[in-house]
C-alpha cells in the first residue's frame, strides 16, 4: 500500500559510540534512582524486545513482495539490531554495578519470545508490535520538547535515547504495515494490540525497575515513595508522559497510519546536527538541544 505523507527514510546508523563505558555515575538521571532505573529498565527490555520485533515481522516476510517494504523490512531490521547492540553495552554498565543484566533480560526474553510467540497467533503478535512500536516512536515527542524532561540526565545515555528514538520515528510505518496489509489485522485488533501492549508495557518497565531499585538496597518502604515520587513525574501535567499522550491516542482512530503523523519536533534538528557533527551522536544530541533551545 502506497502512503504518499511524511515517511521519511530509513537510514540505519552503525558504529555509533556514546561513551557508555565513561564515568557515567550510578544514577546518573540528577542522582534520582527512580528515573535512573526507569530509563535503566528500559534499557533491559529492549535487547529482547527488539528481537521480538524481528521475529514478529519476519513470520510474515515470505509473503511479501513489494520491493519497497521488503527494503523498509531491511533497514527496520539493522537499524532495531543496532539499538540492541547499544542498549547491551549500557547493560554492560549495569552488569558493573552487579545488576543481574542476563536474569532480567532473560525474563522478558522468556516472555516475550517465549510464551507471547508460543501463546498467540503471528497477527496478533505482529499487532502488539505494531502497537509497542507506536510507544517506541512516540518517546521522541517528550524528548526533544521544550519542557526538557531530560534535563538532569548524563549527556552520554540522553544521547543514546535521542538517536534511538529518532530511528523509531523513520521505521515507526514497517510494522504497521506488515500487520495491516499482510496480517490483515483489521481495526479491532489494532486497538486490542495496543490496549494489551498498555498494560504489558509499563508493567514490564515496573517489574525490571523494582528489581534494580531492590539492587541498590532501597527497602520496600523507600520503594513506595520513590514510586509515588516517580509515578508523579512521570504522569504530572507536563510530566514525562505529557508530551506523548495527543500522538498516543491517533493510534485508536479508524483509519489511522503512523506516516501520516507530520509533526515531529527535533528530527530535522538532530539529522542536521547529526551530519554536522561527523556522525558523533553525542555531540549531535547536545546540539540538537541549544538549536531547540533546551539549554
Ligand atoms: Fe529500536
Ligand atoms: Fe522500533
Amino acid at each position: 500500500m502506497a502512503h504518499p505523507v511524511a515517511q521519511h527514510p530509513i537510514v540505519p546508523r552503525e558504529r555509533l559510540q556514546f561513551g557508555l563505558d565513561g564515568d557515567i555515575p550510578k544514577h546518573w538521571f540528577g542522582g534520582d534512582p527512580f528515573k535512573t532505573r526507569f530509563w535503566d529498565a528500559l534499557s533491559l527490555i529492549f535487547p529482547p524486545g527488539e528481537k521480538y520485533f524481528m521475529n514478529c515481522v519476519r513470520d510474515w516476510r515470505e509473503q511479501i513482495s513489494d520491493p519497497q517494504l521488503l527494503q523498509d523490512i531491511k533497514d527496520f531490521n539493522r537499524q532495531e539490531a543496532q539499538h540492541s547492540l547499544v542498549h547491551r553495552q549500557d547493560n554492560d554498565r549495569l552488569r558493573k554495578q552487579g545488576v543481574d543484566v542476563d536474569r532480567l533480560s532473560d525474563m522478558v526474553d522468556t516472555m516475550l519470545n517465549g510464551d507471547y510467540r508460543r501463546r498467540y497467533s503471528p497477527g496478533y503478535n505482529i499487532a502488539i508490535t505494531s502497537a509497542l512500536e507506536h510507544f517506541t516512536s512516540i518517546i521522541a515527542h517528550s524528548l526533544f520538547d521544550k519542557r526538557d524532561v531530560m534535563k538532569e540526565a548524563d549527556h552520554r545515555v540522553r544521547a543514546m535515547y535521542a538517536w534511538h528514538a529518532i530511528e523509531e520515528v523513520e521505521h515507526k510505518g514497517v510494522a504497521y504495515d506488515v500487520m495491516v496489509d499482510y496480517a490483515k489485522v483489521g481495526y479491532v485488533g489494532r486497538v486490542w494490540g495496543l490496549v494489551h501492549a498498555s498494560v504489558m508495557f509499563p508493567m514490564t518497565i515496573f517489574r525490571v525497575q523494582r528489581q534494580l531499585m531492590i539492587h541498590d538496597g532501597f527497602s520496600l518502604s523507600q520503594r513506595l515513595k520513590l514510586m509515588a515520587k516517580g509515578l508523579w513525574w512521570l504522569l504530572k501535567p507536563g510530566g514525562v508522559l505529557a508530551p506523548m499522550y495527543r500522538h498516543y491516542i491517533t493510534y485508536y482512530k479508524p483509519g489511522y497510519h503512523p506516516w501520516q503523523e507530520a509533526e515531529q519536533p527535533g528530527y530535522e534538528e538532530w539529522l542536521a546536527a547529526f551530519e554536522q557533527n561527523g556522525s558523533d551522536p553525542v555531540k549531535a544530541a547536545e546540539q540538537t538541544r541549544r538549536d531547540l533551545a533546551l539549554v
